[in-house]
């Protein structure tokens, strides 16, 4: 049915739209600076991202920042304890506050104050200071000390960012009137997962890794695994592939593995003697591993339309990894490796040209779901 571009200029999709299953998203969306620039607004300024863990921010004033899009954020707990997300925007001139700070390197400040002329908020947002000059008018001889207006102390308090959670992972959302809940984008994962005791476990490693693909292309060969046998042959020695299963859900799939040997219950976060990887659309994923106690989670960061970036975290219950955690980490490390250049050559094609739009096969119902999601999101 599909697919190639017989050397039109114009790239035509097969269908009007992707809603039959074997039909991917047109190529031209992996490939396009415009679809990346739109995706800022109608993807990752819609649904609920991920932000952060908060066990990364245990006392008031820890901070770390996030970029979604083009839009910096602070994601700070607070003195009560709750966990919020302010842009890192001044209300003052609109300067920058806070350089970048990872979340495996968190920050710590009572007050976030502004560097360009020291204004200064509370944890809560709301303006506690500003420096003597912005009270008297002696630089200006058309004004009287008296008439300088005082500053409203809400009105020029920081822009928060809508947050919530499941269990430990803090999510953001950008919109002004969000379409969706995090627990209506969730659905049965926001149960699934605060089911477990996620919030024990610490992050202990952090690989990031920039790759020269679309993140949709990373996406999608995360959502499958009939790439496996092929290309993770180390890997799929240990599992038993014919019985895995994917599970799908509006917002989420969920792919199960199980493992040939089982794996003592007391050493596994979850209970099933198996395997299960969450794709949360739209660039998060939430890693269960069979073989070792603890989860992980990656990060699917786009940079423009034909790189993003892969935060891959790994939690254990303490930072200090254990001989088999630590080849835990290096096998998932490997498989991150052999997925690159798998992904990296798939752009290389999607770019050429030559294909208008790809063909999914039928355990591929996954990635149609991927794309389906995009296409639903770029014509919202
Ligand atoms: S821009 Fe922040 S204090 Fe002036
Ligand atoms: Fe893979």
């Amino acid at each position: 049915m599909t697919r190639w571009n017989n050397g039109l200029d114009e790239v035509e999709r097969v269908s009007e739209d992707i809603t039959d299953e074997t039909n991917a998203l047109p190529a031209q969306y992996f490939t396009d600076r415009e679809v990346h620039e739109m995706e800022k607004e109608k993807v990752f300024g819609r649904y609920w991202i991920y932000a952060g863990h908060a066990n990364c921010v245990p006392e008031p004033g820890d901070h770390f920042t996030r970029t979604i899009g083009d839009s910096e954020l602070i994601v700070v707990r607070d003195h009560e304890g709750e966990v919020r997300a302010y842009y890192n925007v001044c209300a003052h001139r609109g300067s920058a506050m806070v350089e970048e700070t990872p979340m495996t390197d968190p920050g710590n400040a009572r007050r976030i104050r502004c560097p360009y002329h020291l204004w200064t908020y509370d944890l809560d947002g709301s303006l506690t200071n500003t420096p003597k000059s912005f009270e008297d008018a002696r630089l200006n001889p058309d004004l009287e000390d008296g008439e300088v207006a005082e500053l409203d102390a809400d009105r020029n308090a920081l822009l928060e960012v809508r947050s919530d959670r499941i269990g430990p992972f803090v999510f953001v959302n950008l919109h002004d009137d969000p379409p969706l809940s995090l627990e209506e984008q969730a659905g049965a994962m926001k149960d699934e997962l605060e089911a477990l005791p996620l919030g024990e476990y610490q992050l202990a490693r952090r690989y990031v890794s920039e790759v020269e693909c679309n993140w949709k292309v990373f996406g999608g060969n995360y959502s499958e695994c009939d790439h496996c046998q092929a290309n993770h042959q180390e890997w799929v020695e240990g599992l038993e592939l014919m019985d895995s299963e994917l599970e799908v859900d509006d917002y989420h799939w969920v792919l199960h593995y199980k493992h040939k040997e089982d794996v003592d219950d007391e050493v596994r976060i979850h209970d099933e003697h198996e395997a299960k990887f969450y794709y949360f659309w739209p660039n998060f994923t939430v890693n269960m591993y069979g073989t070792a106690n603890g989860y992980g989670t990656y990060i699917i960061d786009p940079i423009d339309e034909n790189r993003f970036q892969l935060v891959a975290d790994y939690y254990f219950q303490d930072s200090e990894l254990s001989d088999e955690e630590a080849e835990f980490v290096r096998t998932s490390r490997q498989l991150q490796e052999e997925d690159f250049e798998l992904v990296e050559r798939q752009q290389r094609g999607l770019e050429s040209g030559a294909i208008a739009q790809a063909q999914l096969g039928p355990n591929e119902h996954t990635v149609h779901r991927l794309h389906l999601l995009a296409q639903e999101a770029y014509e919202a």
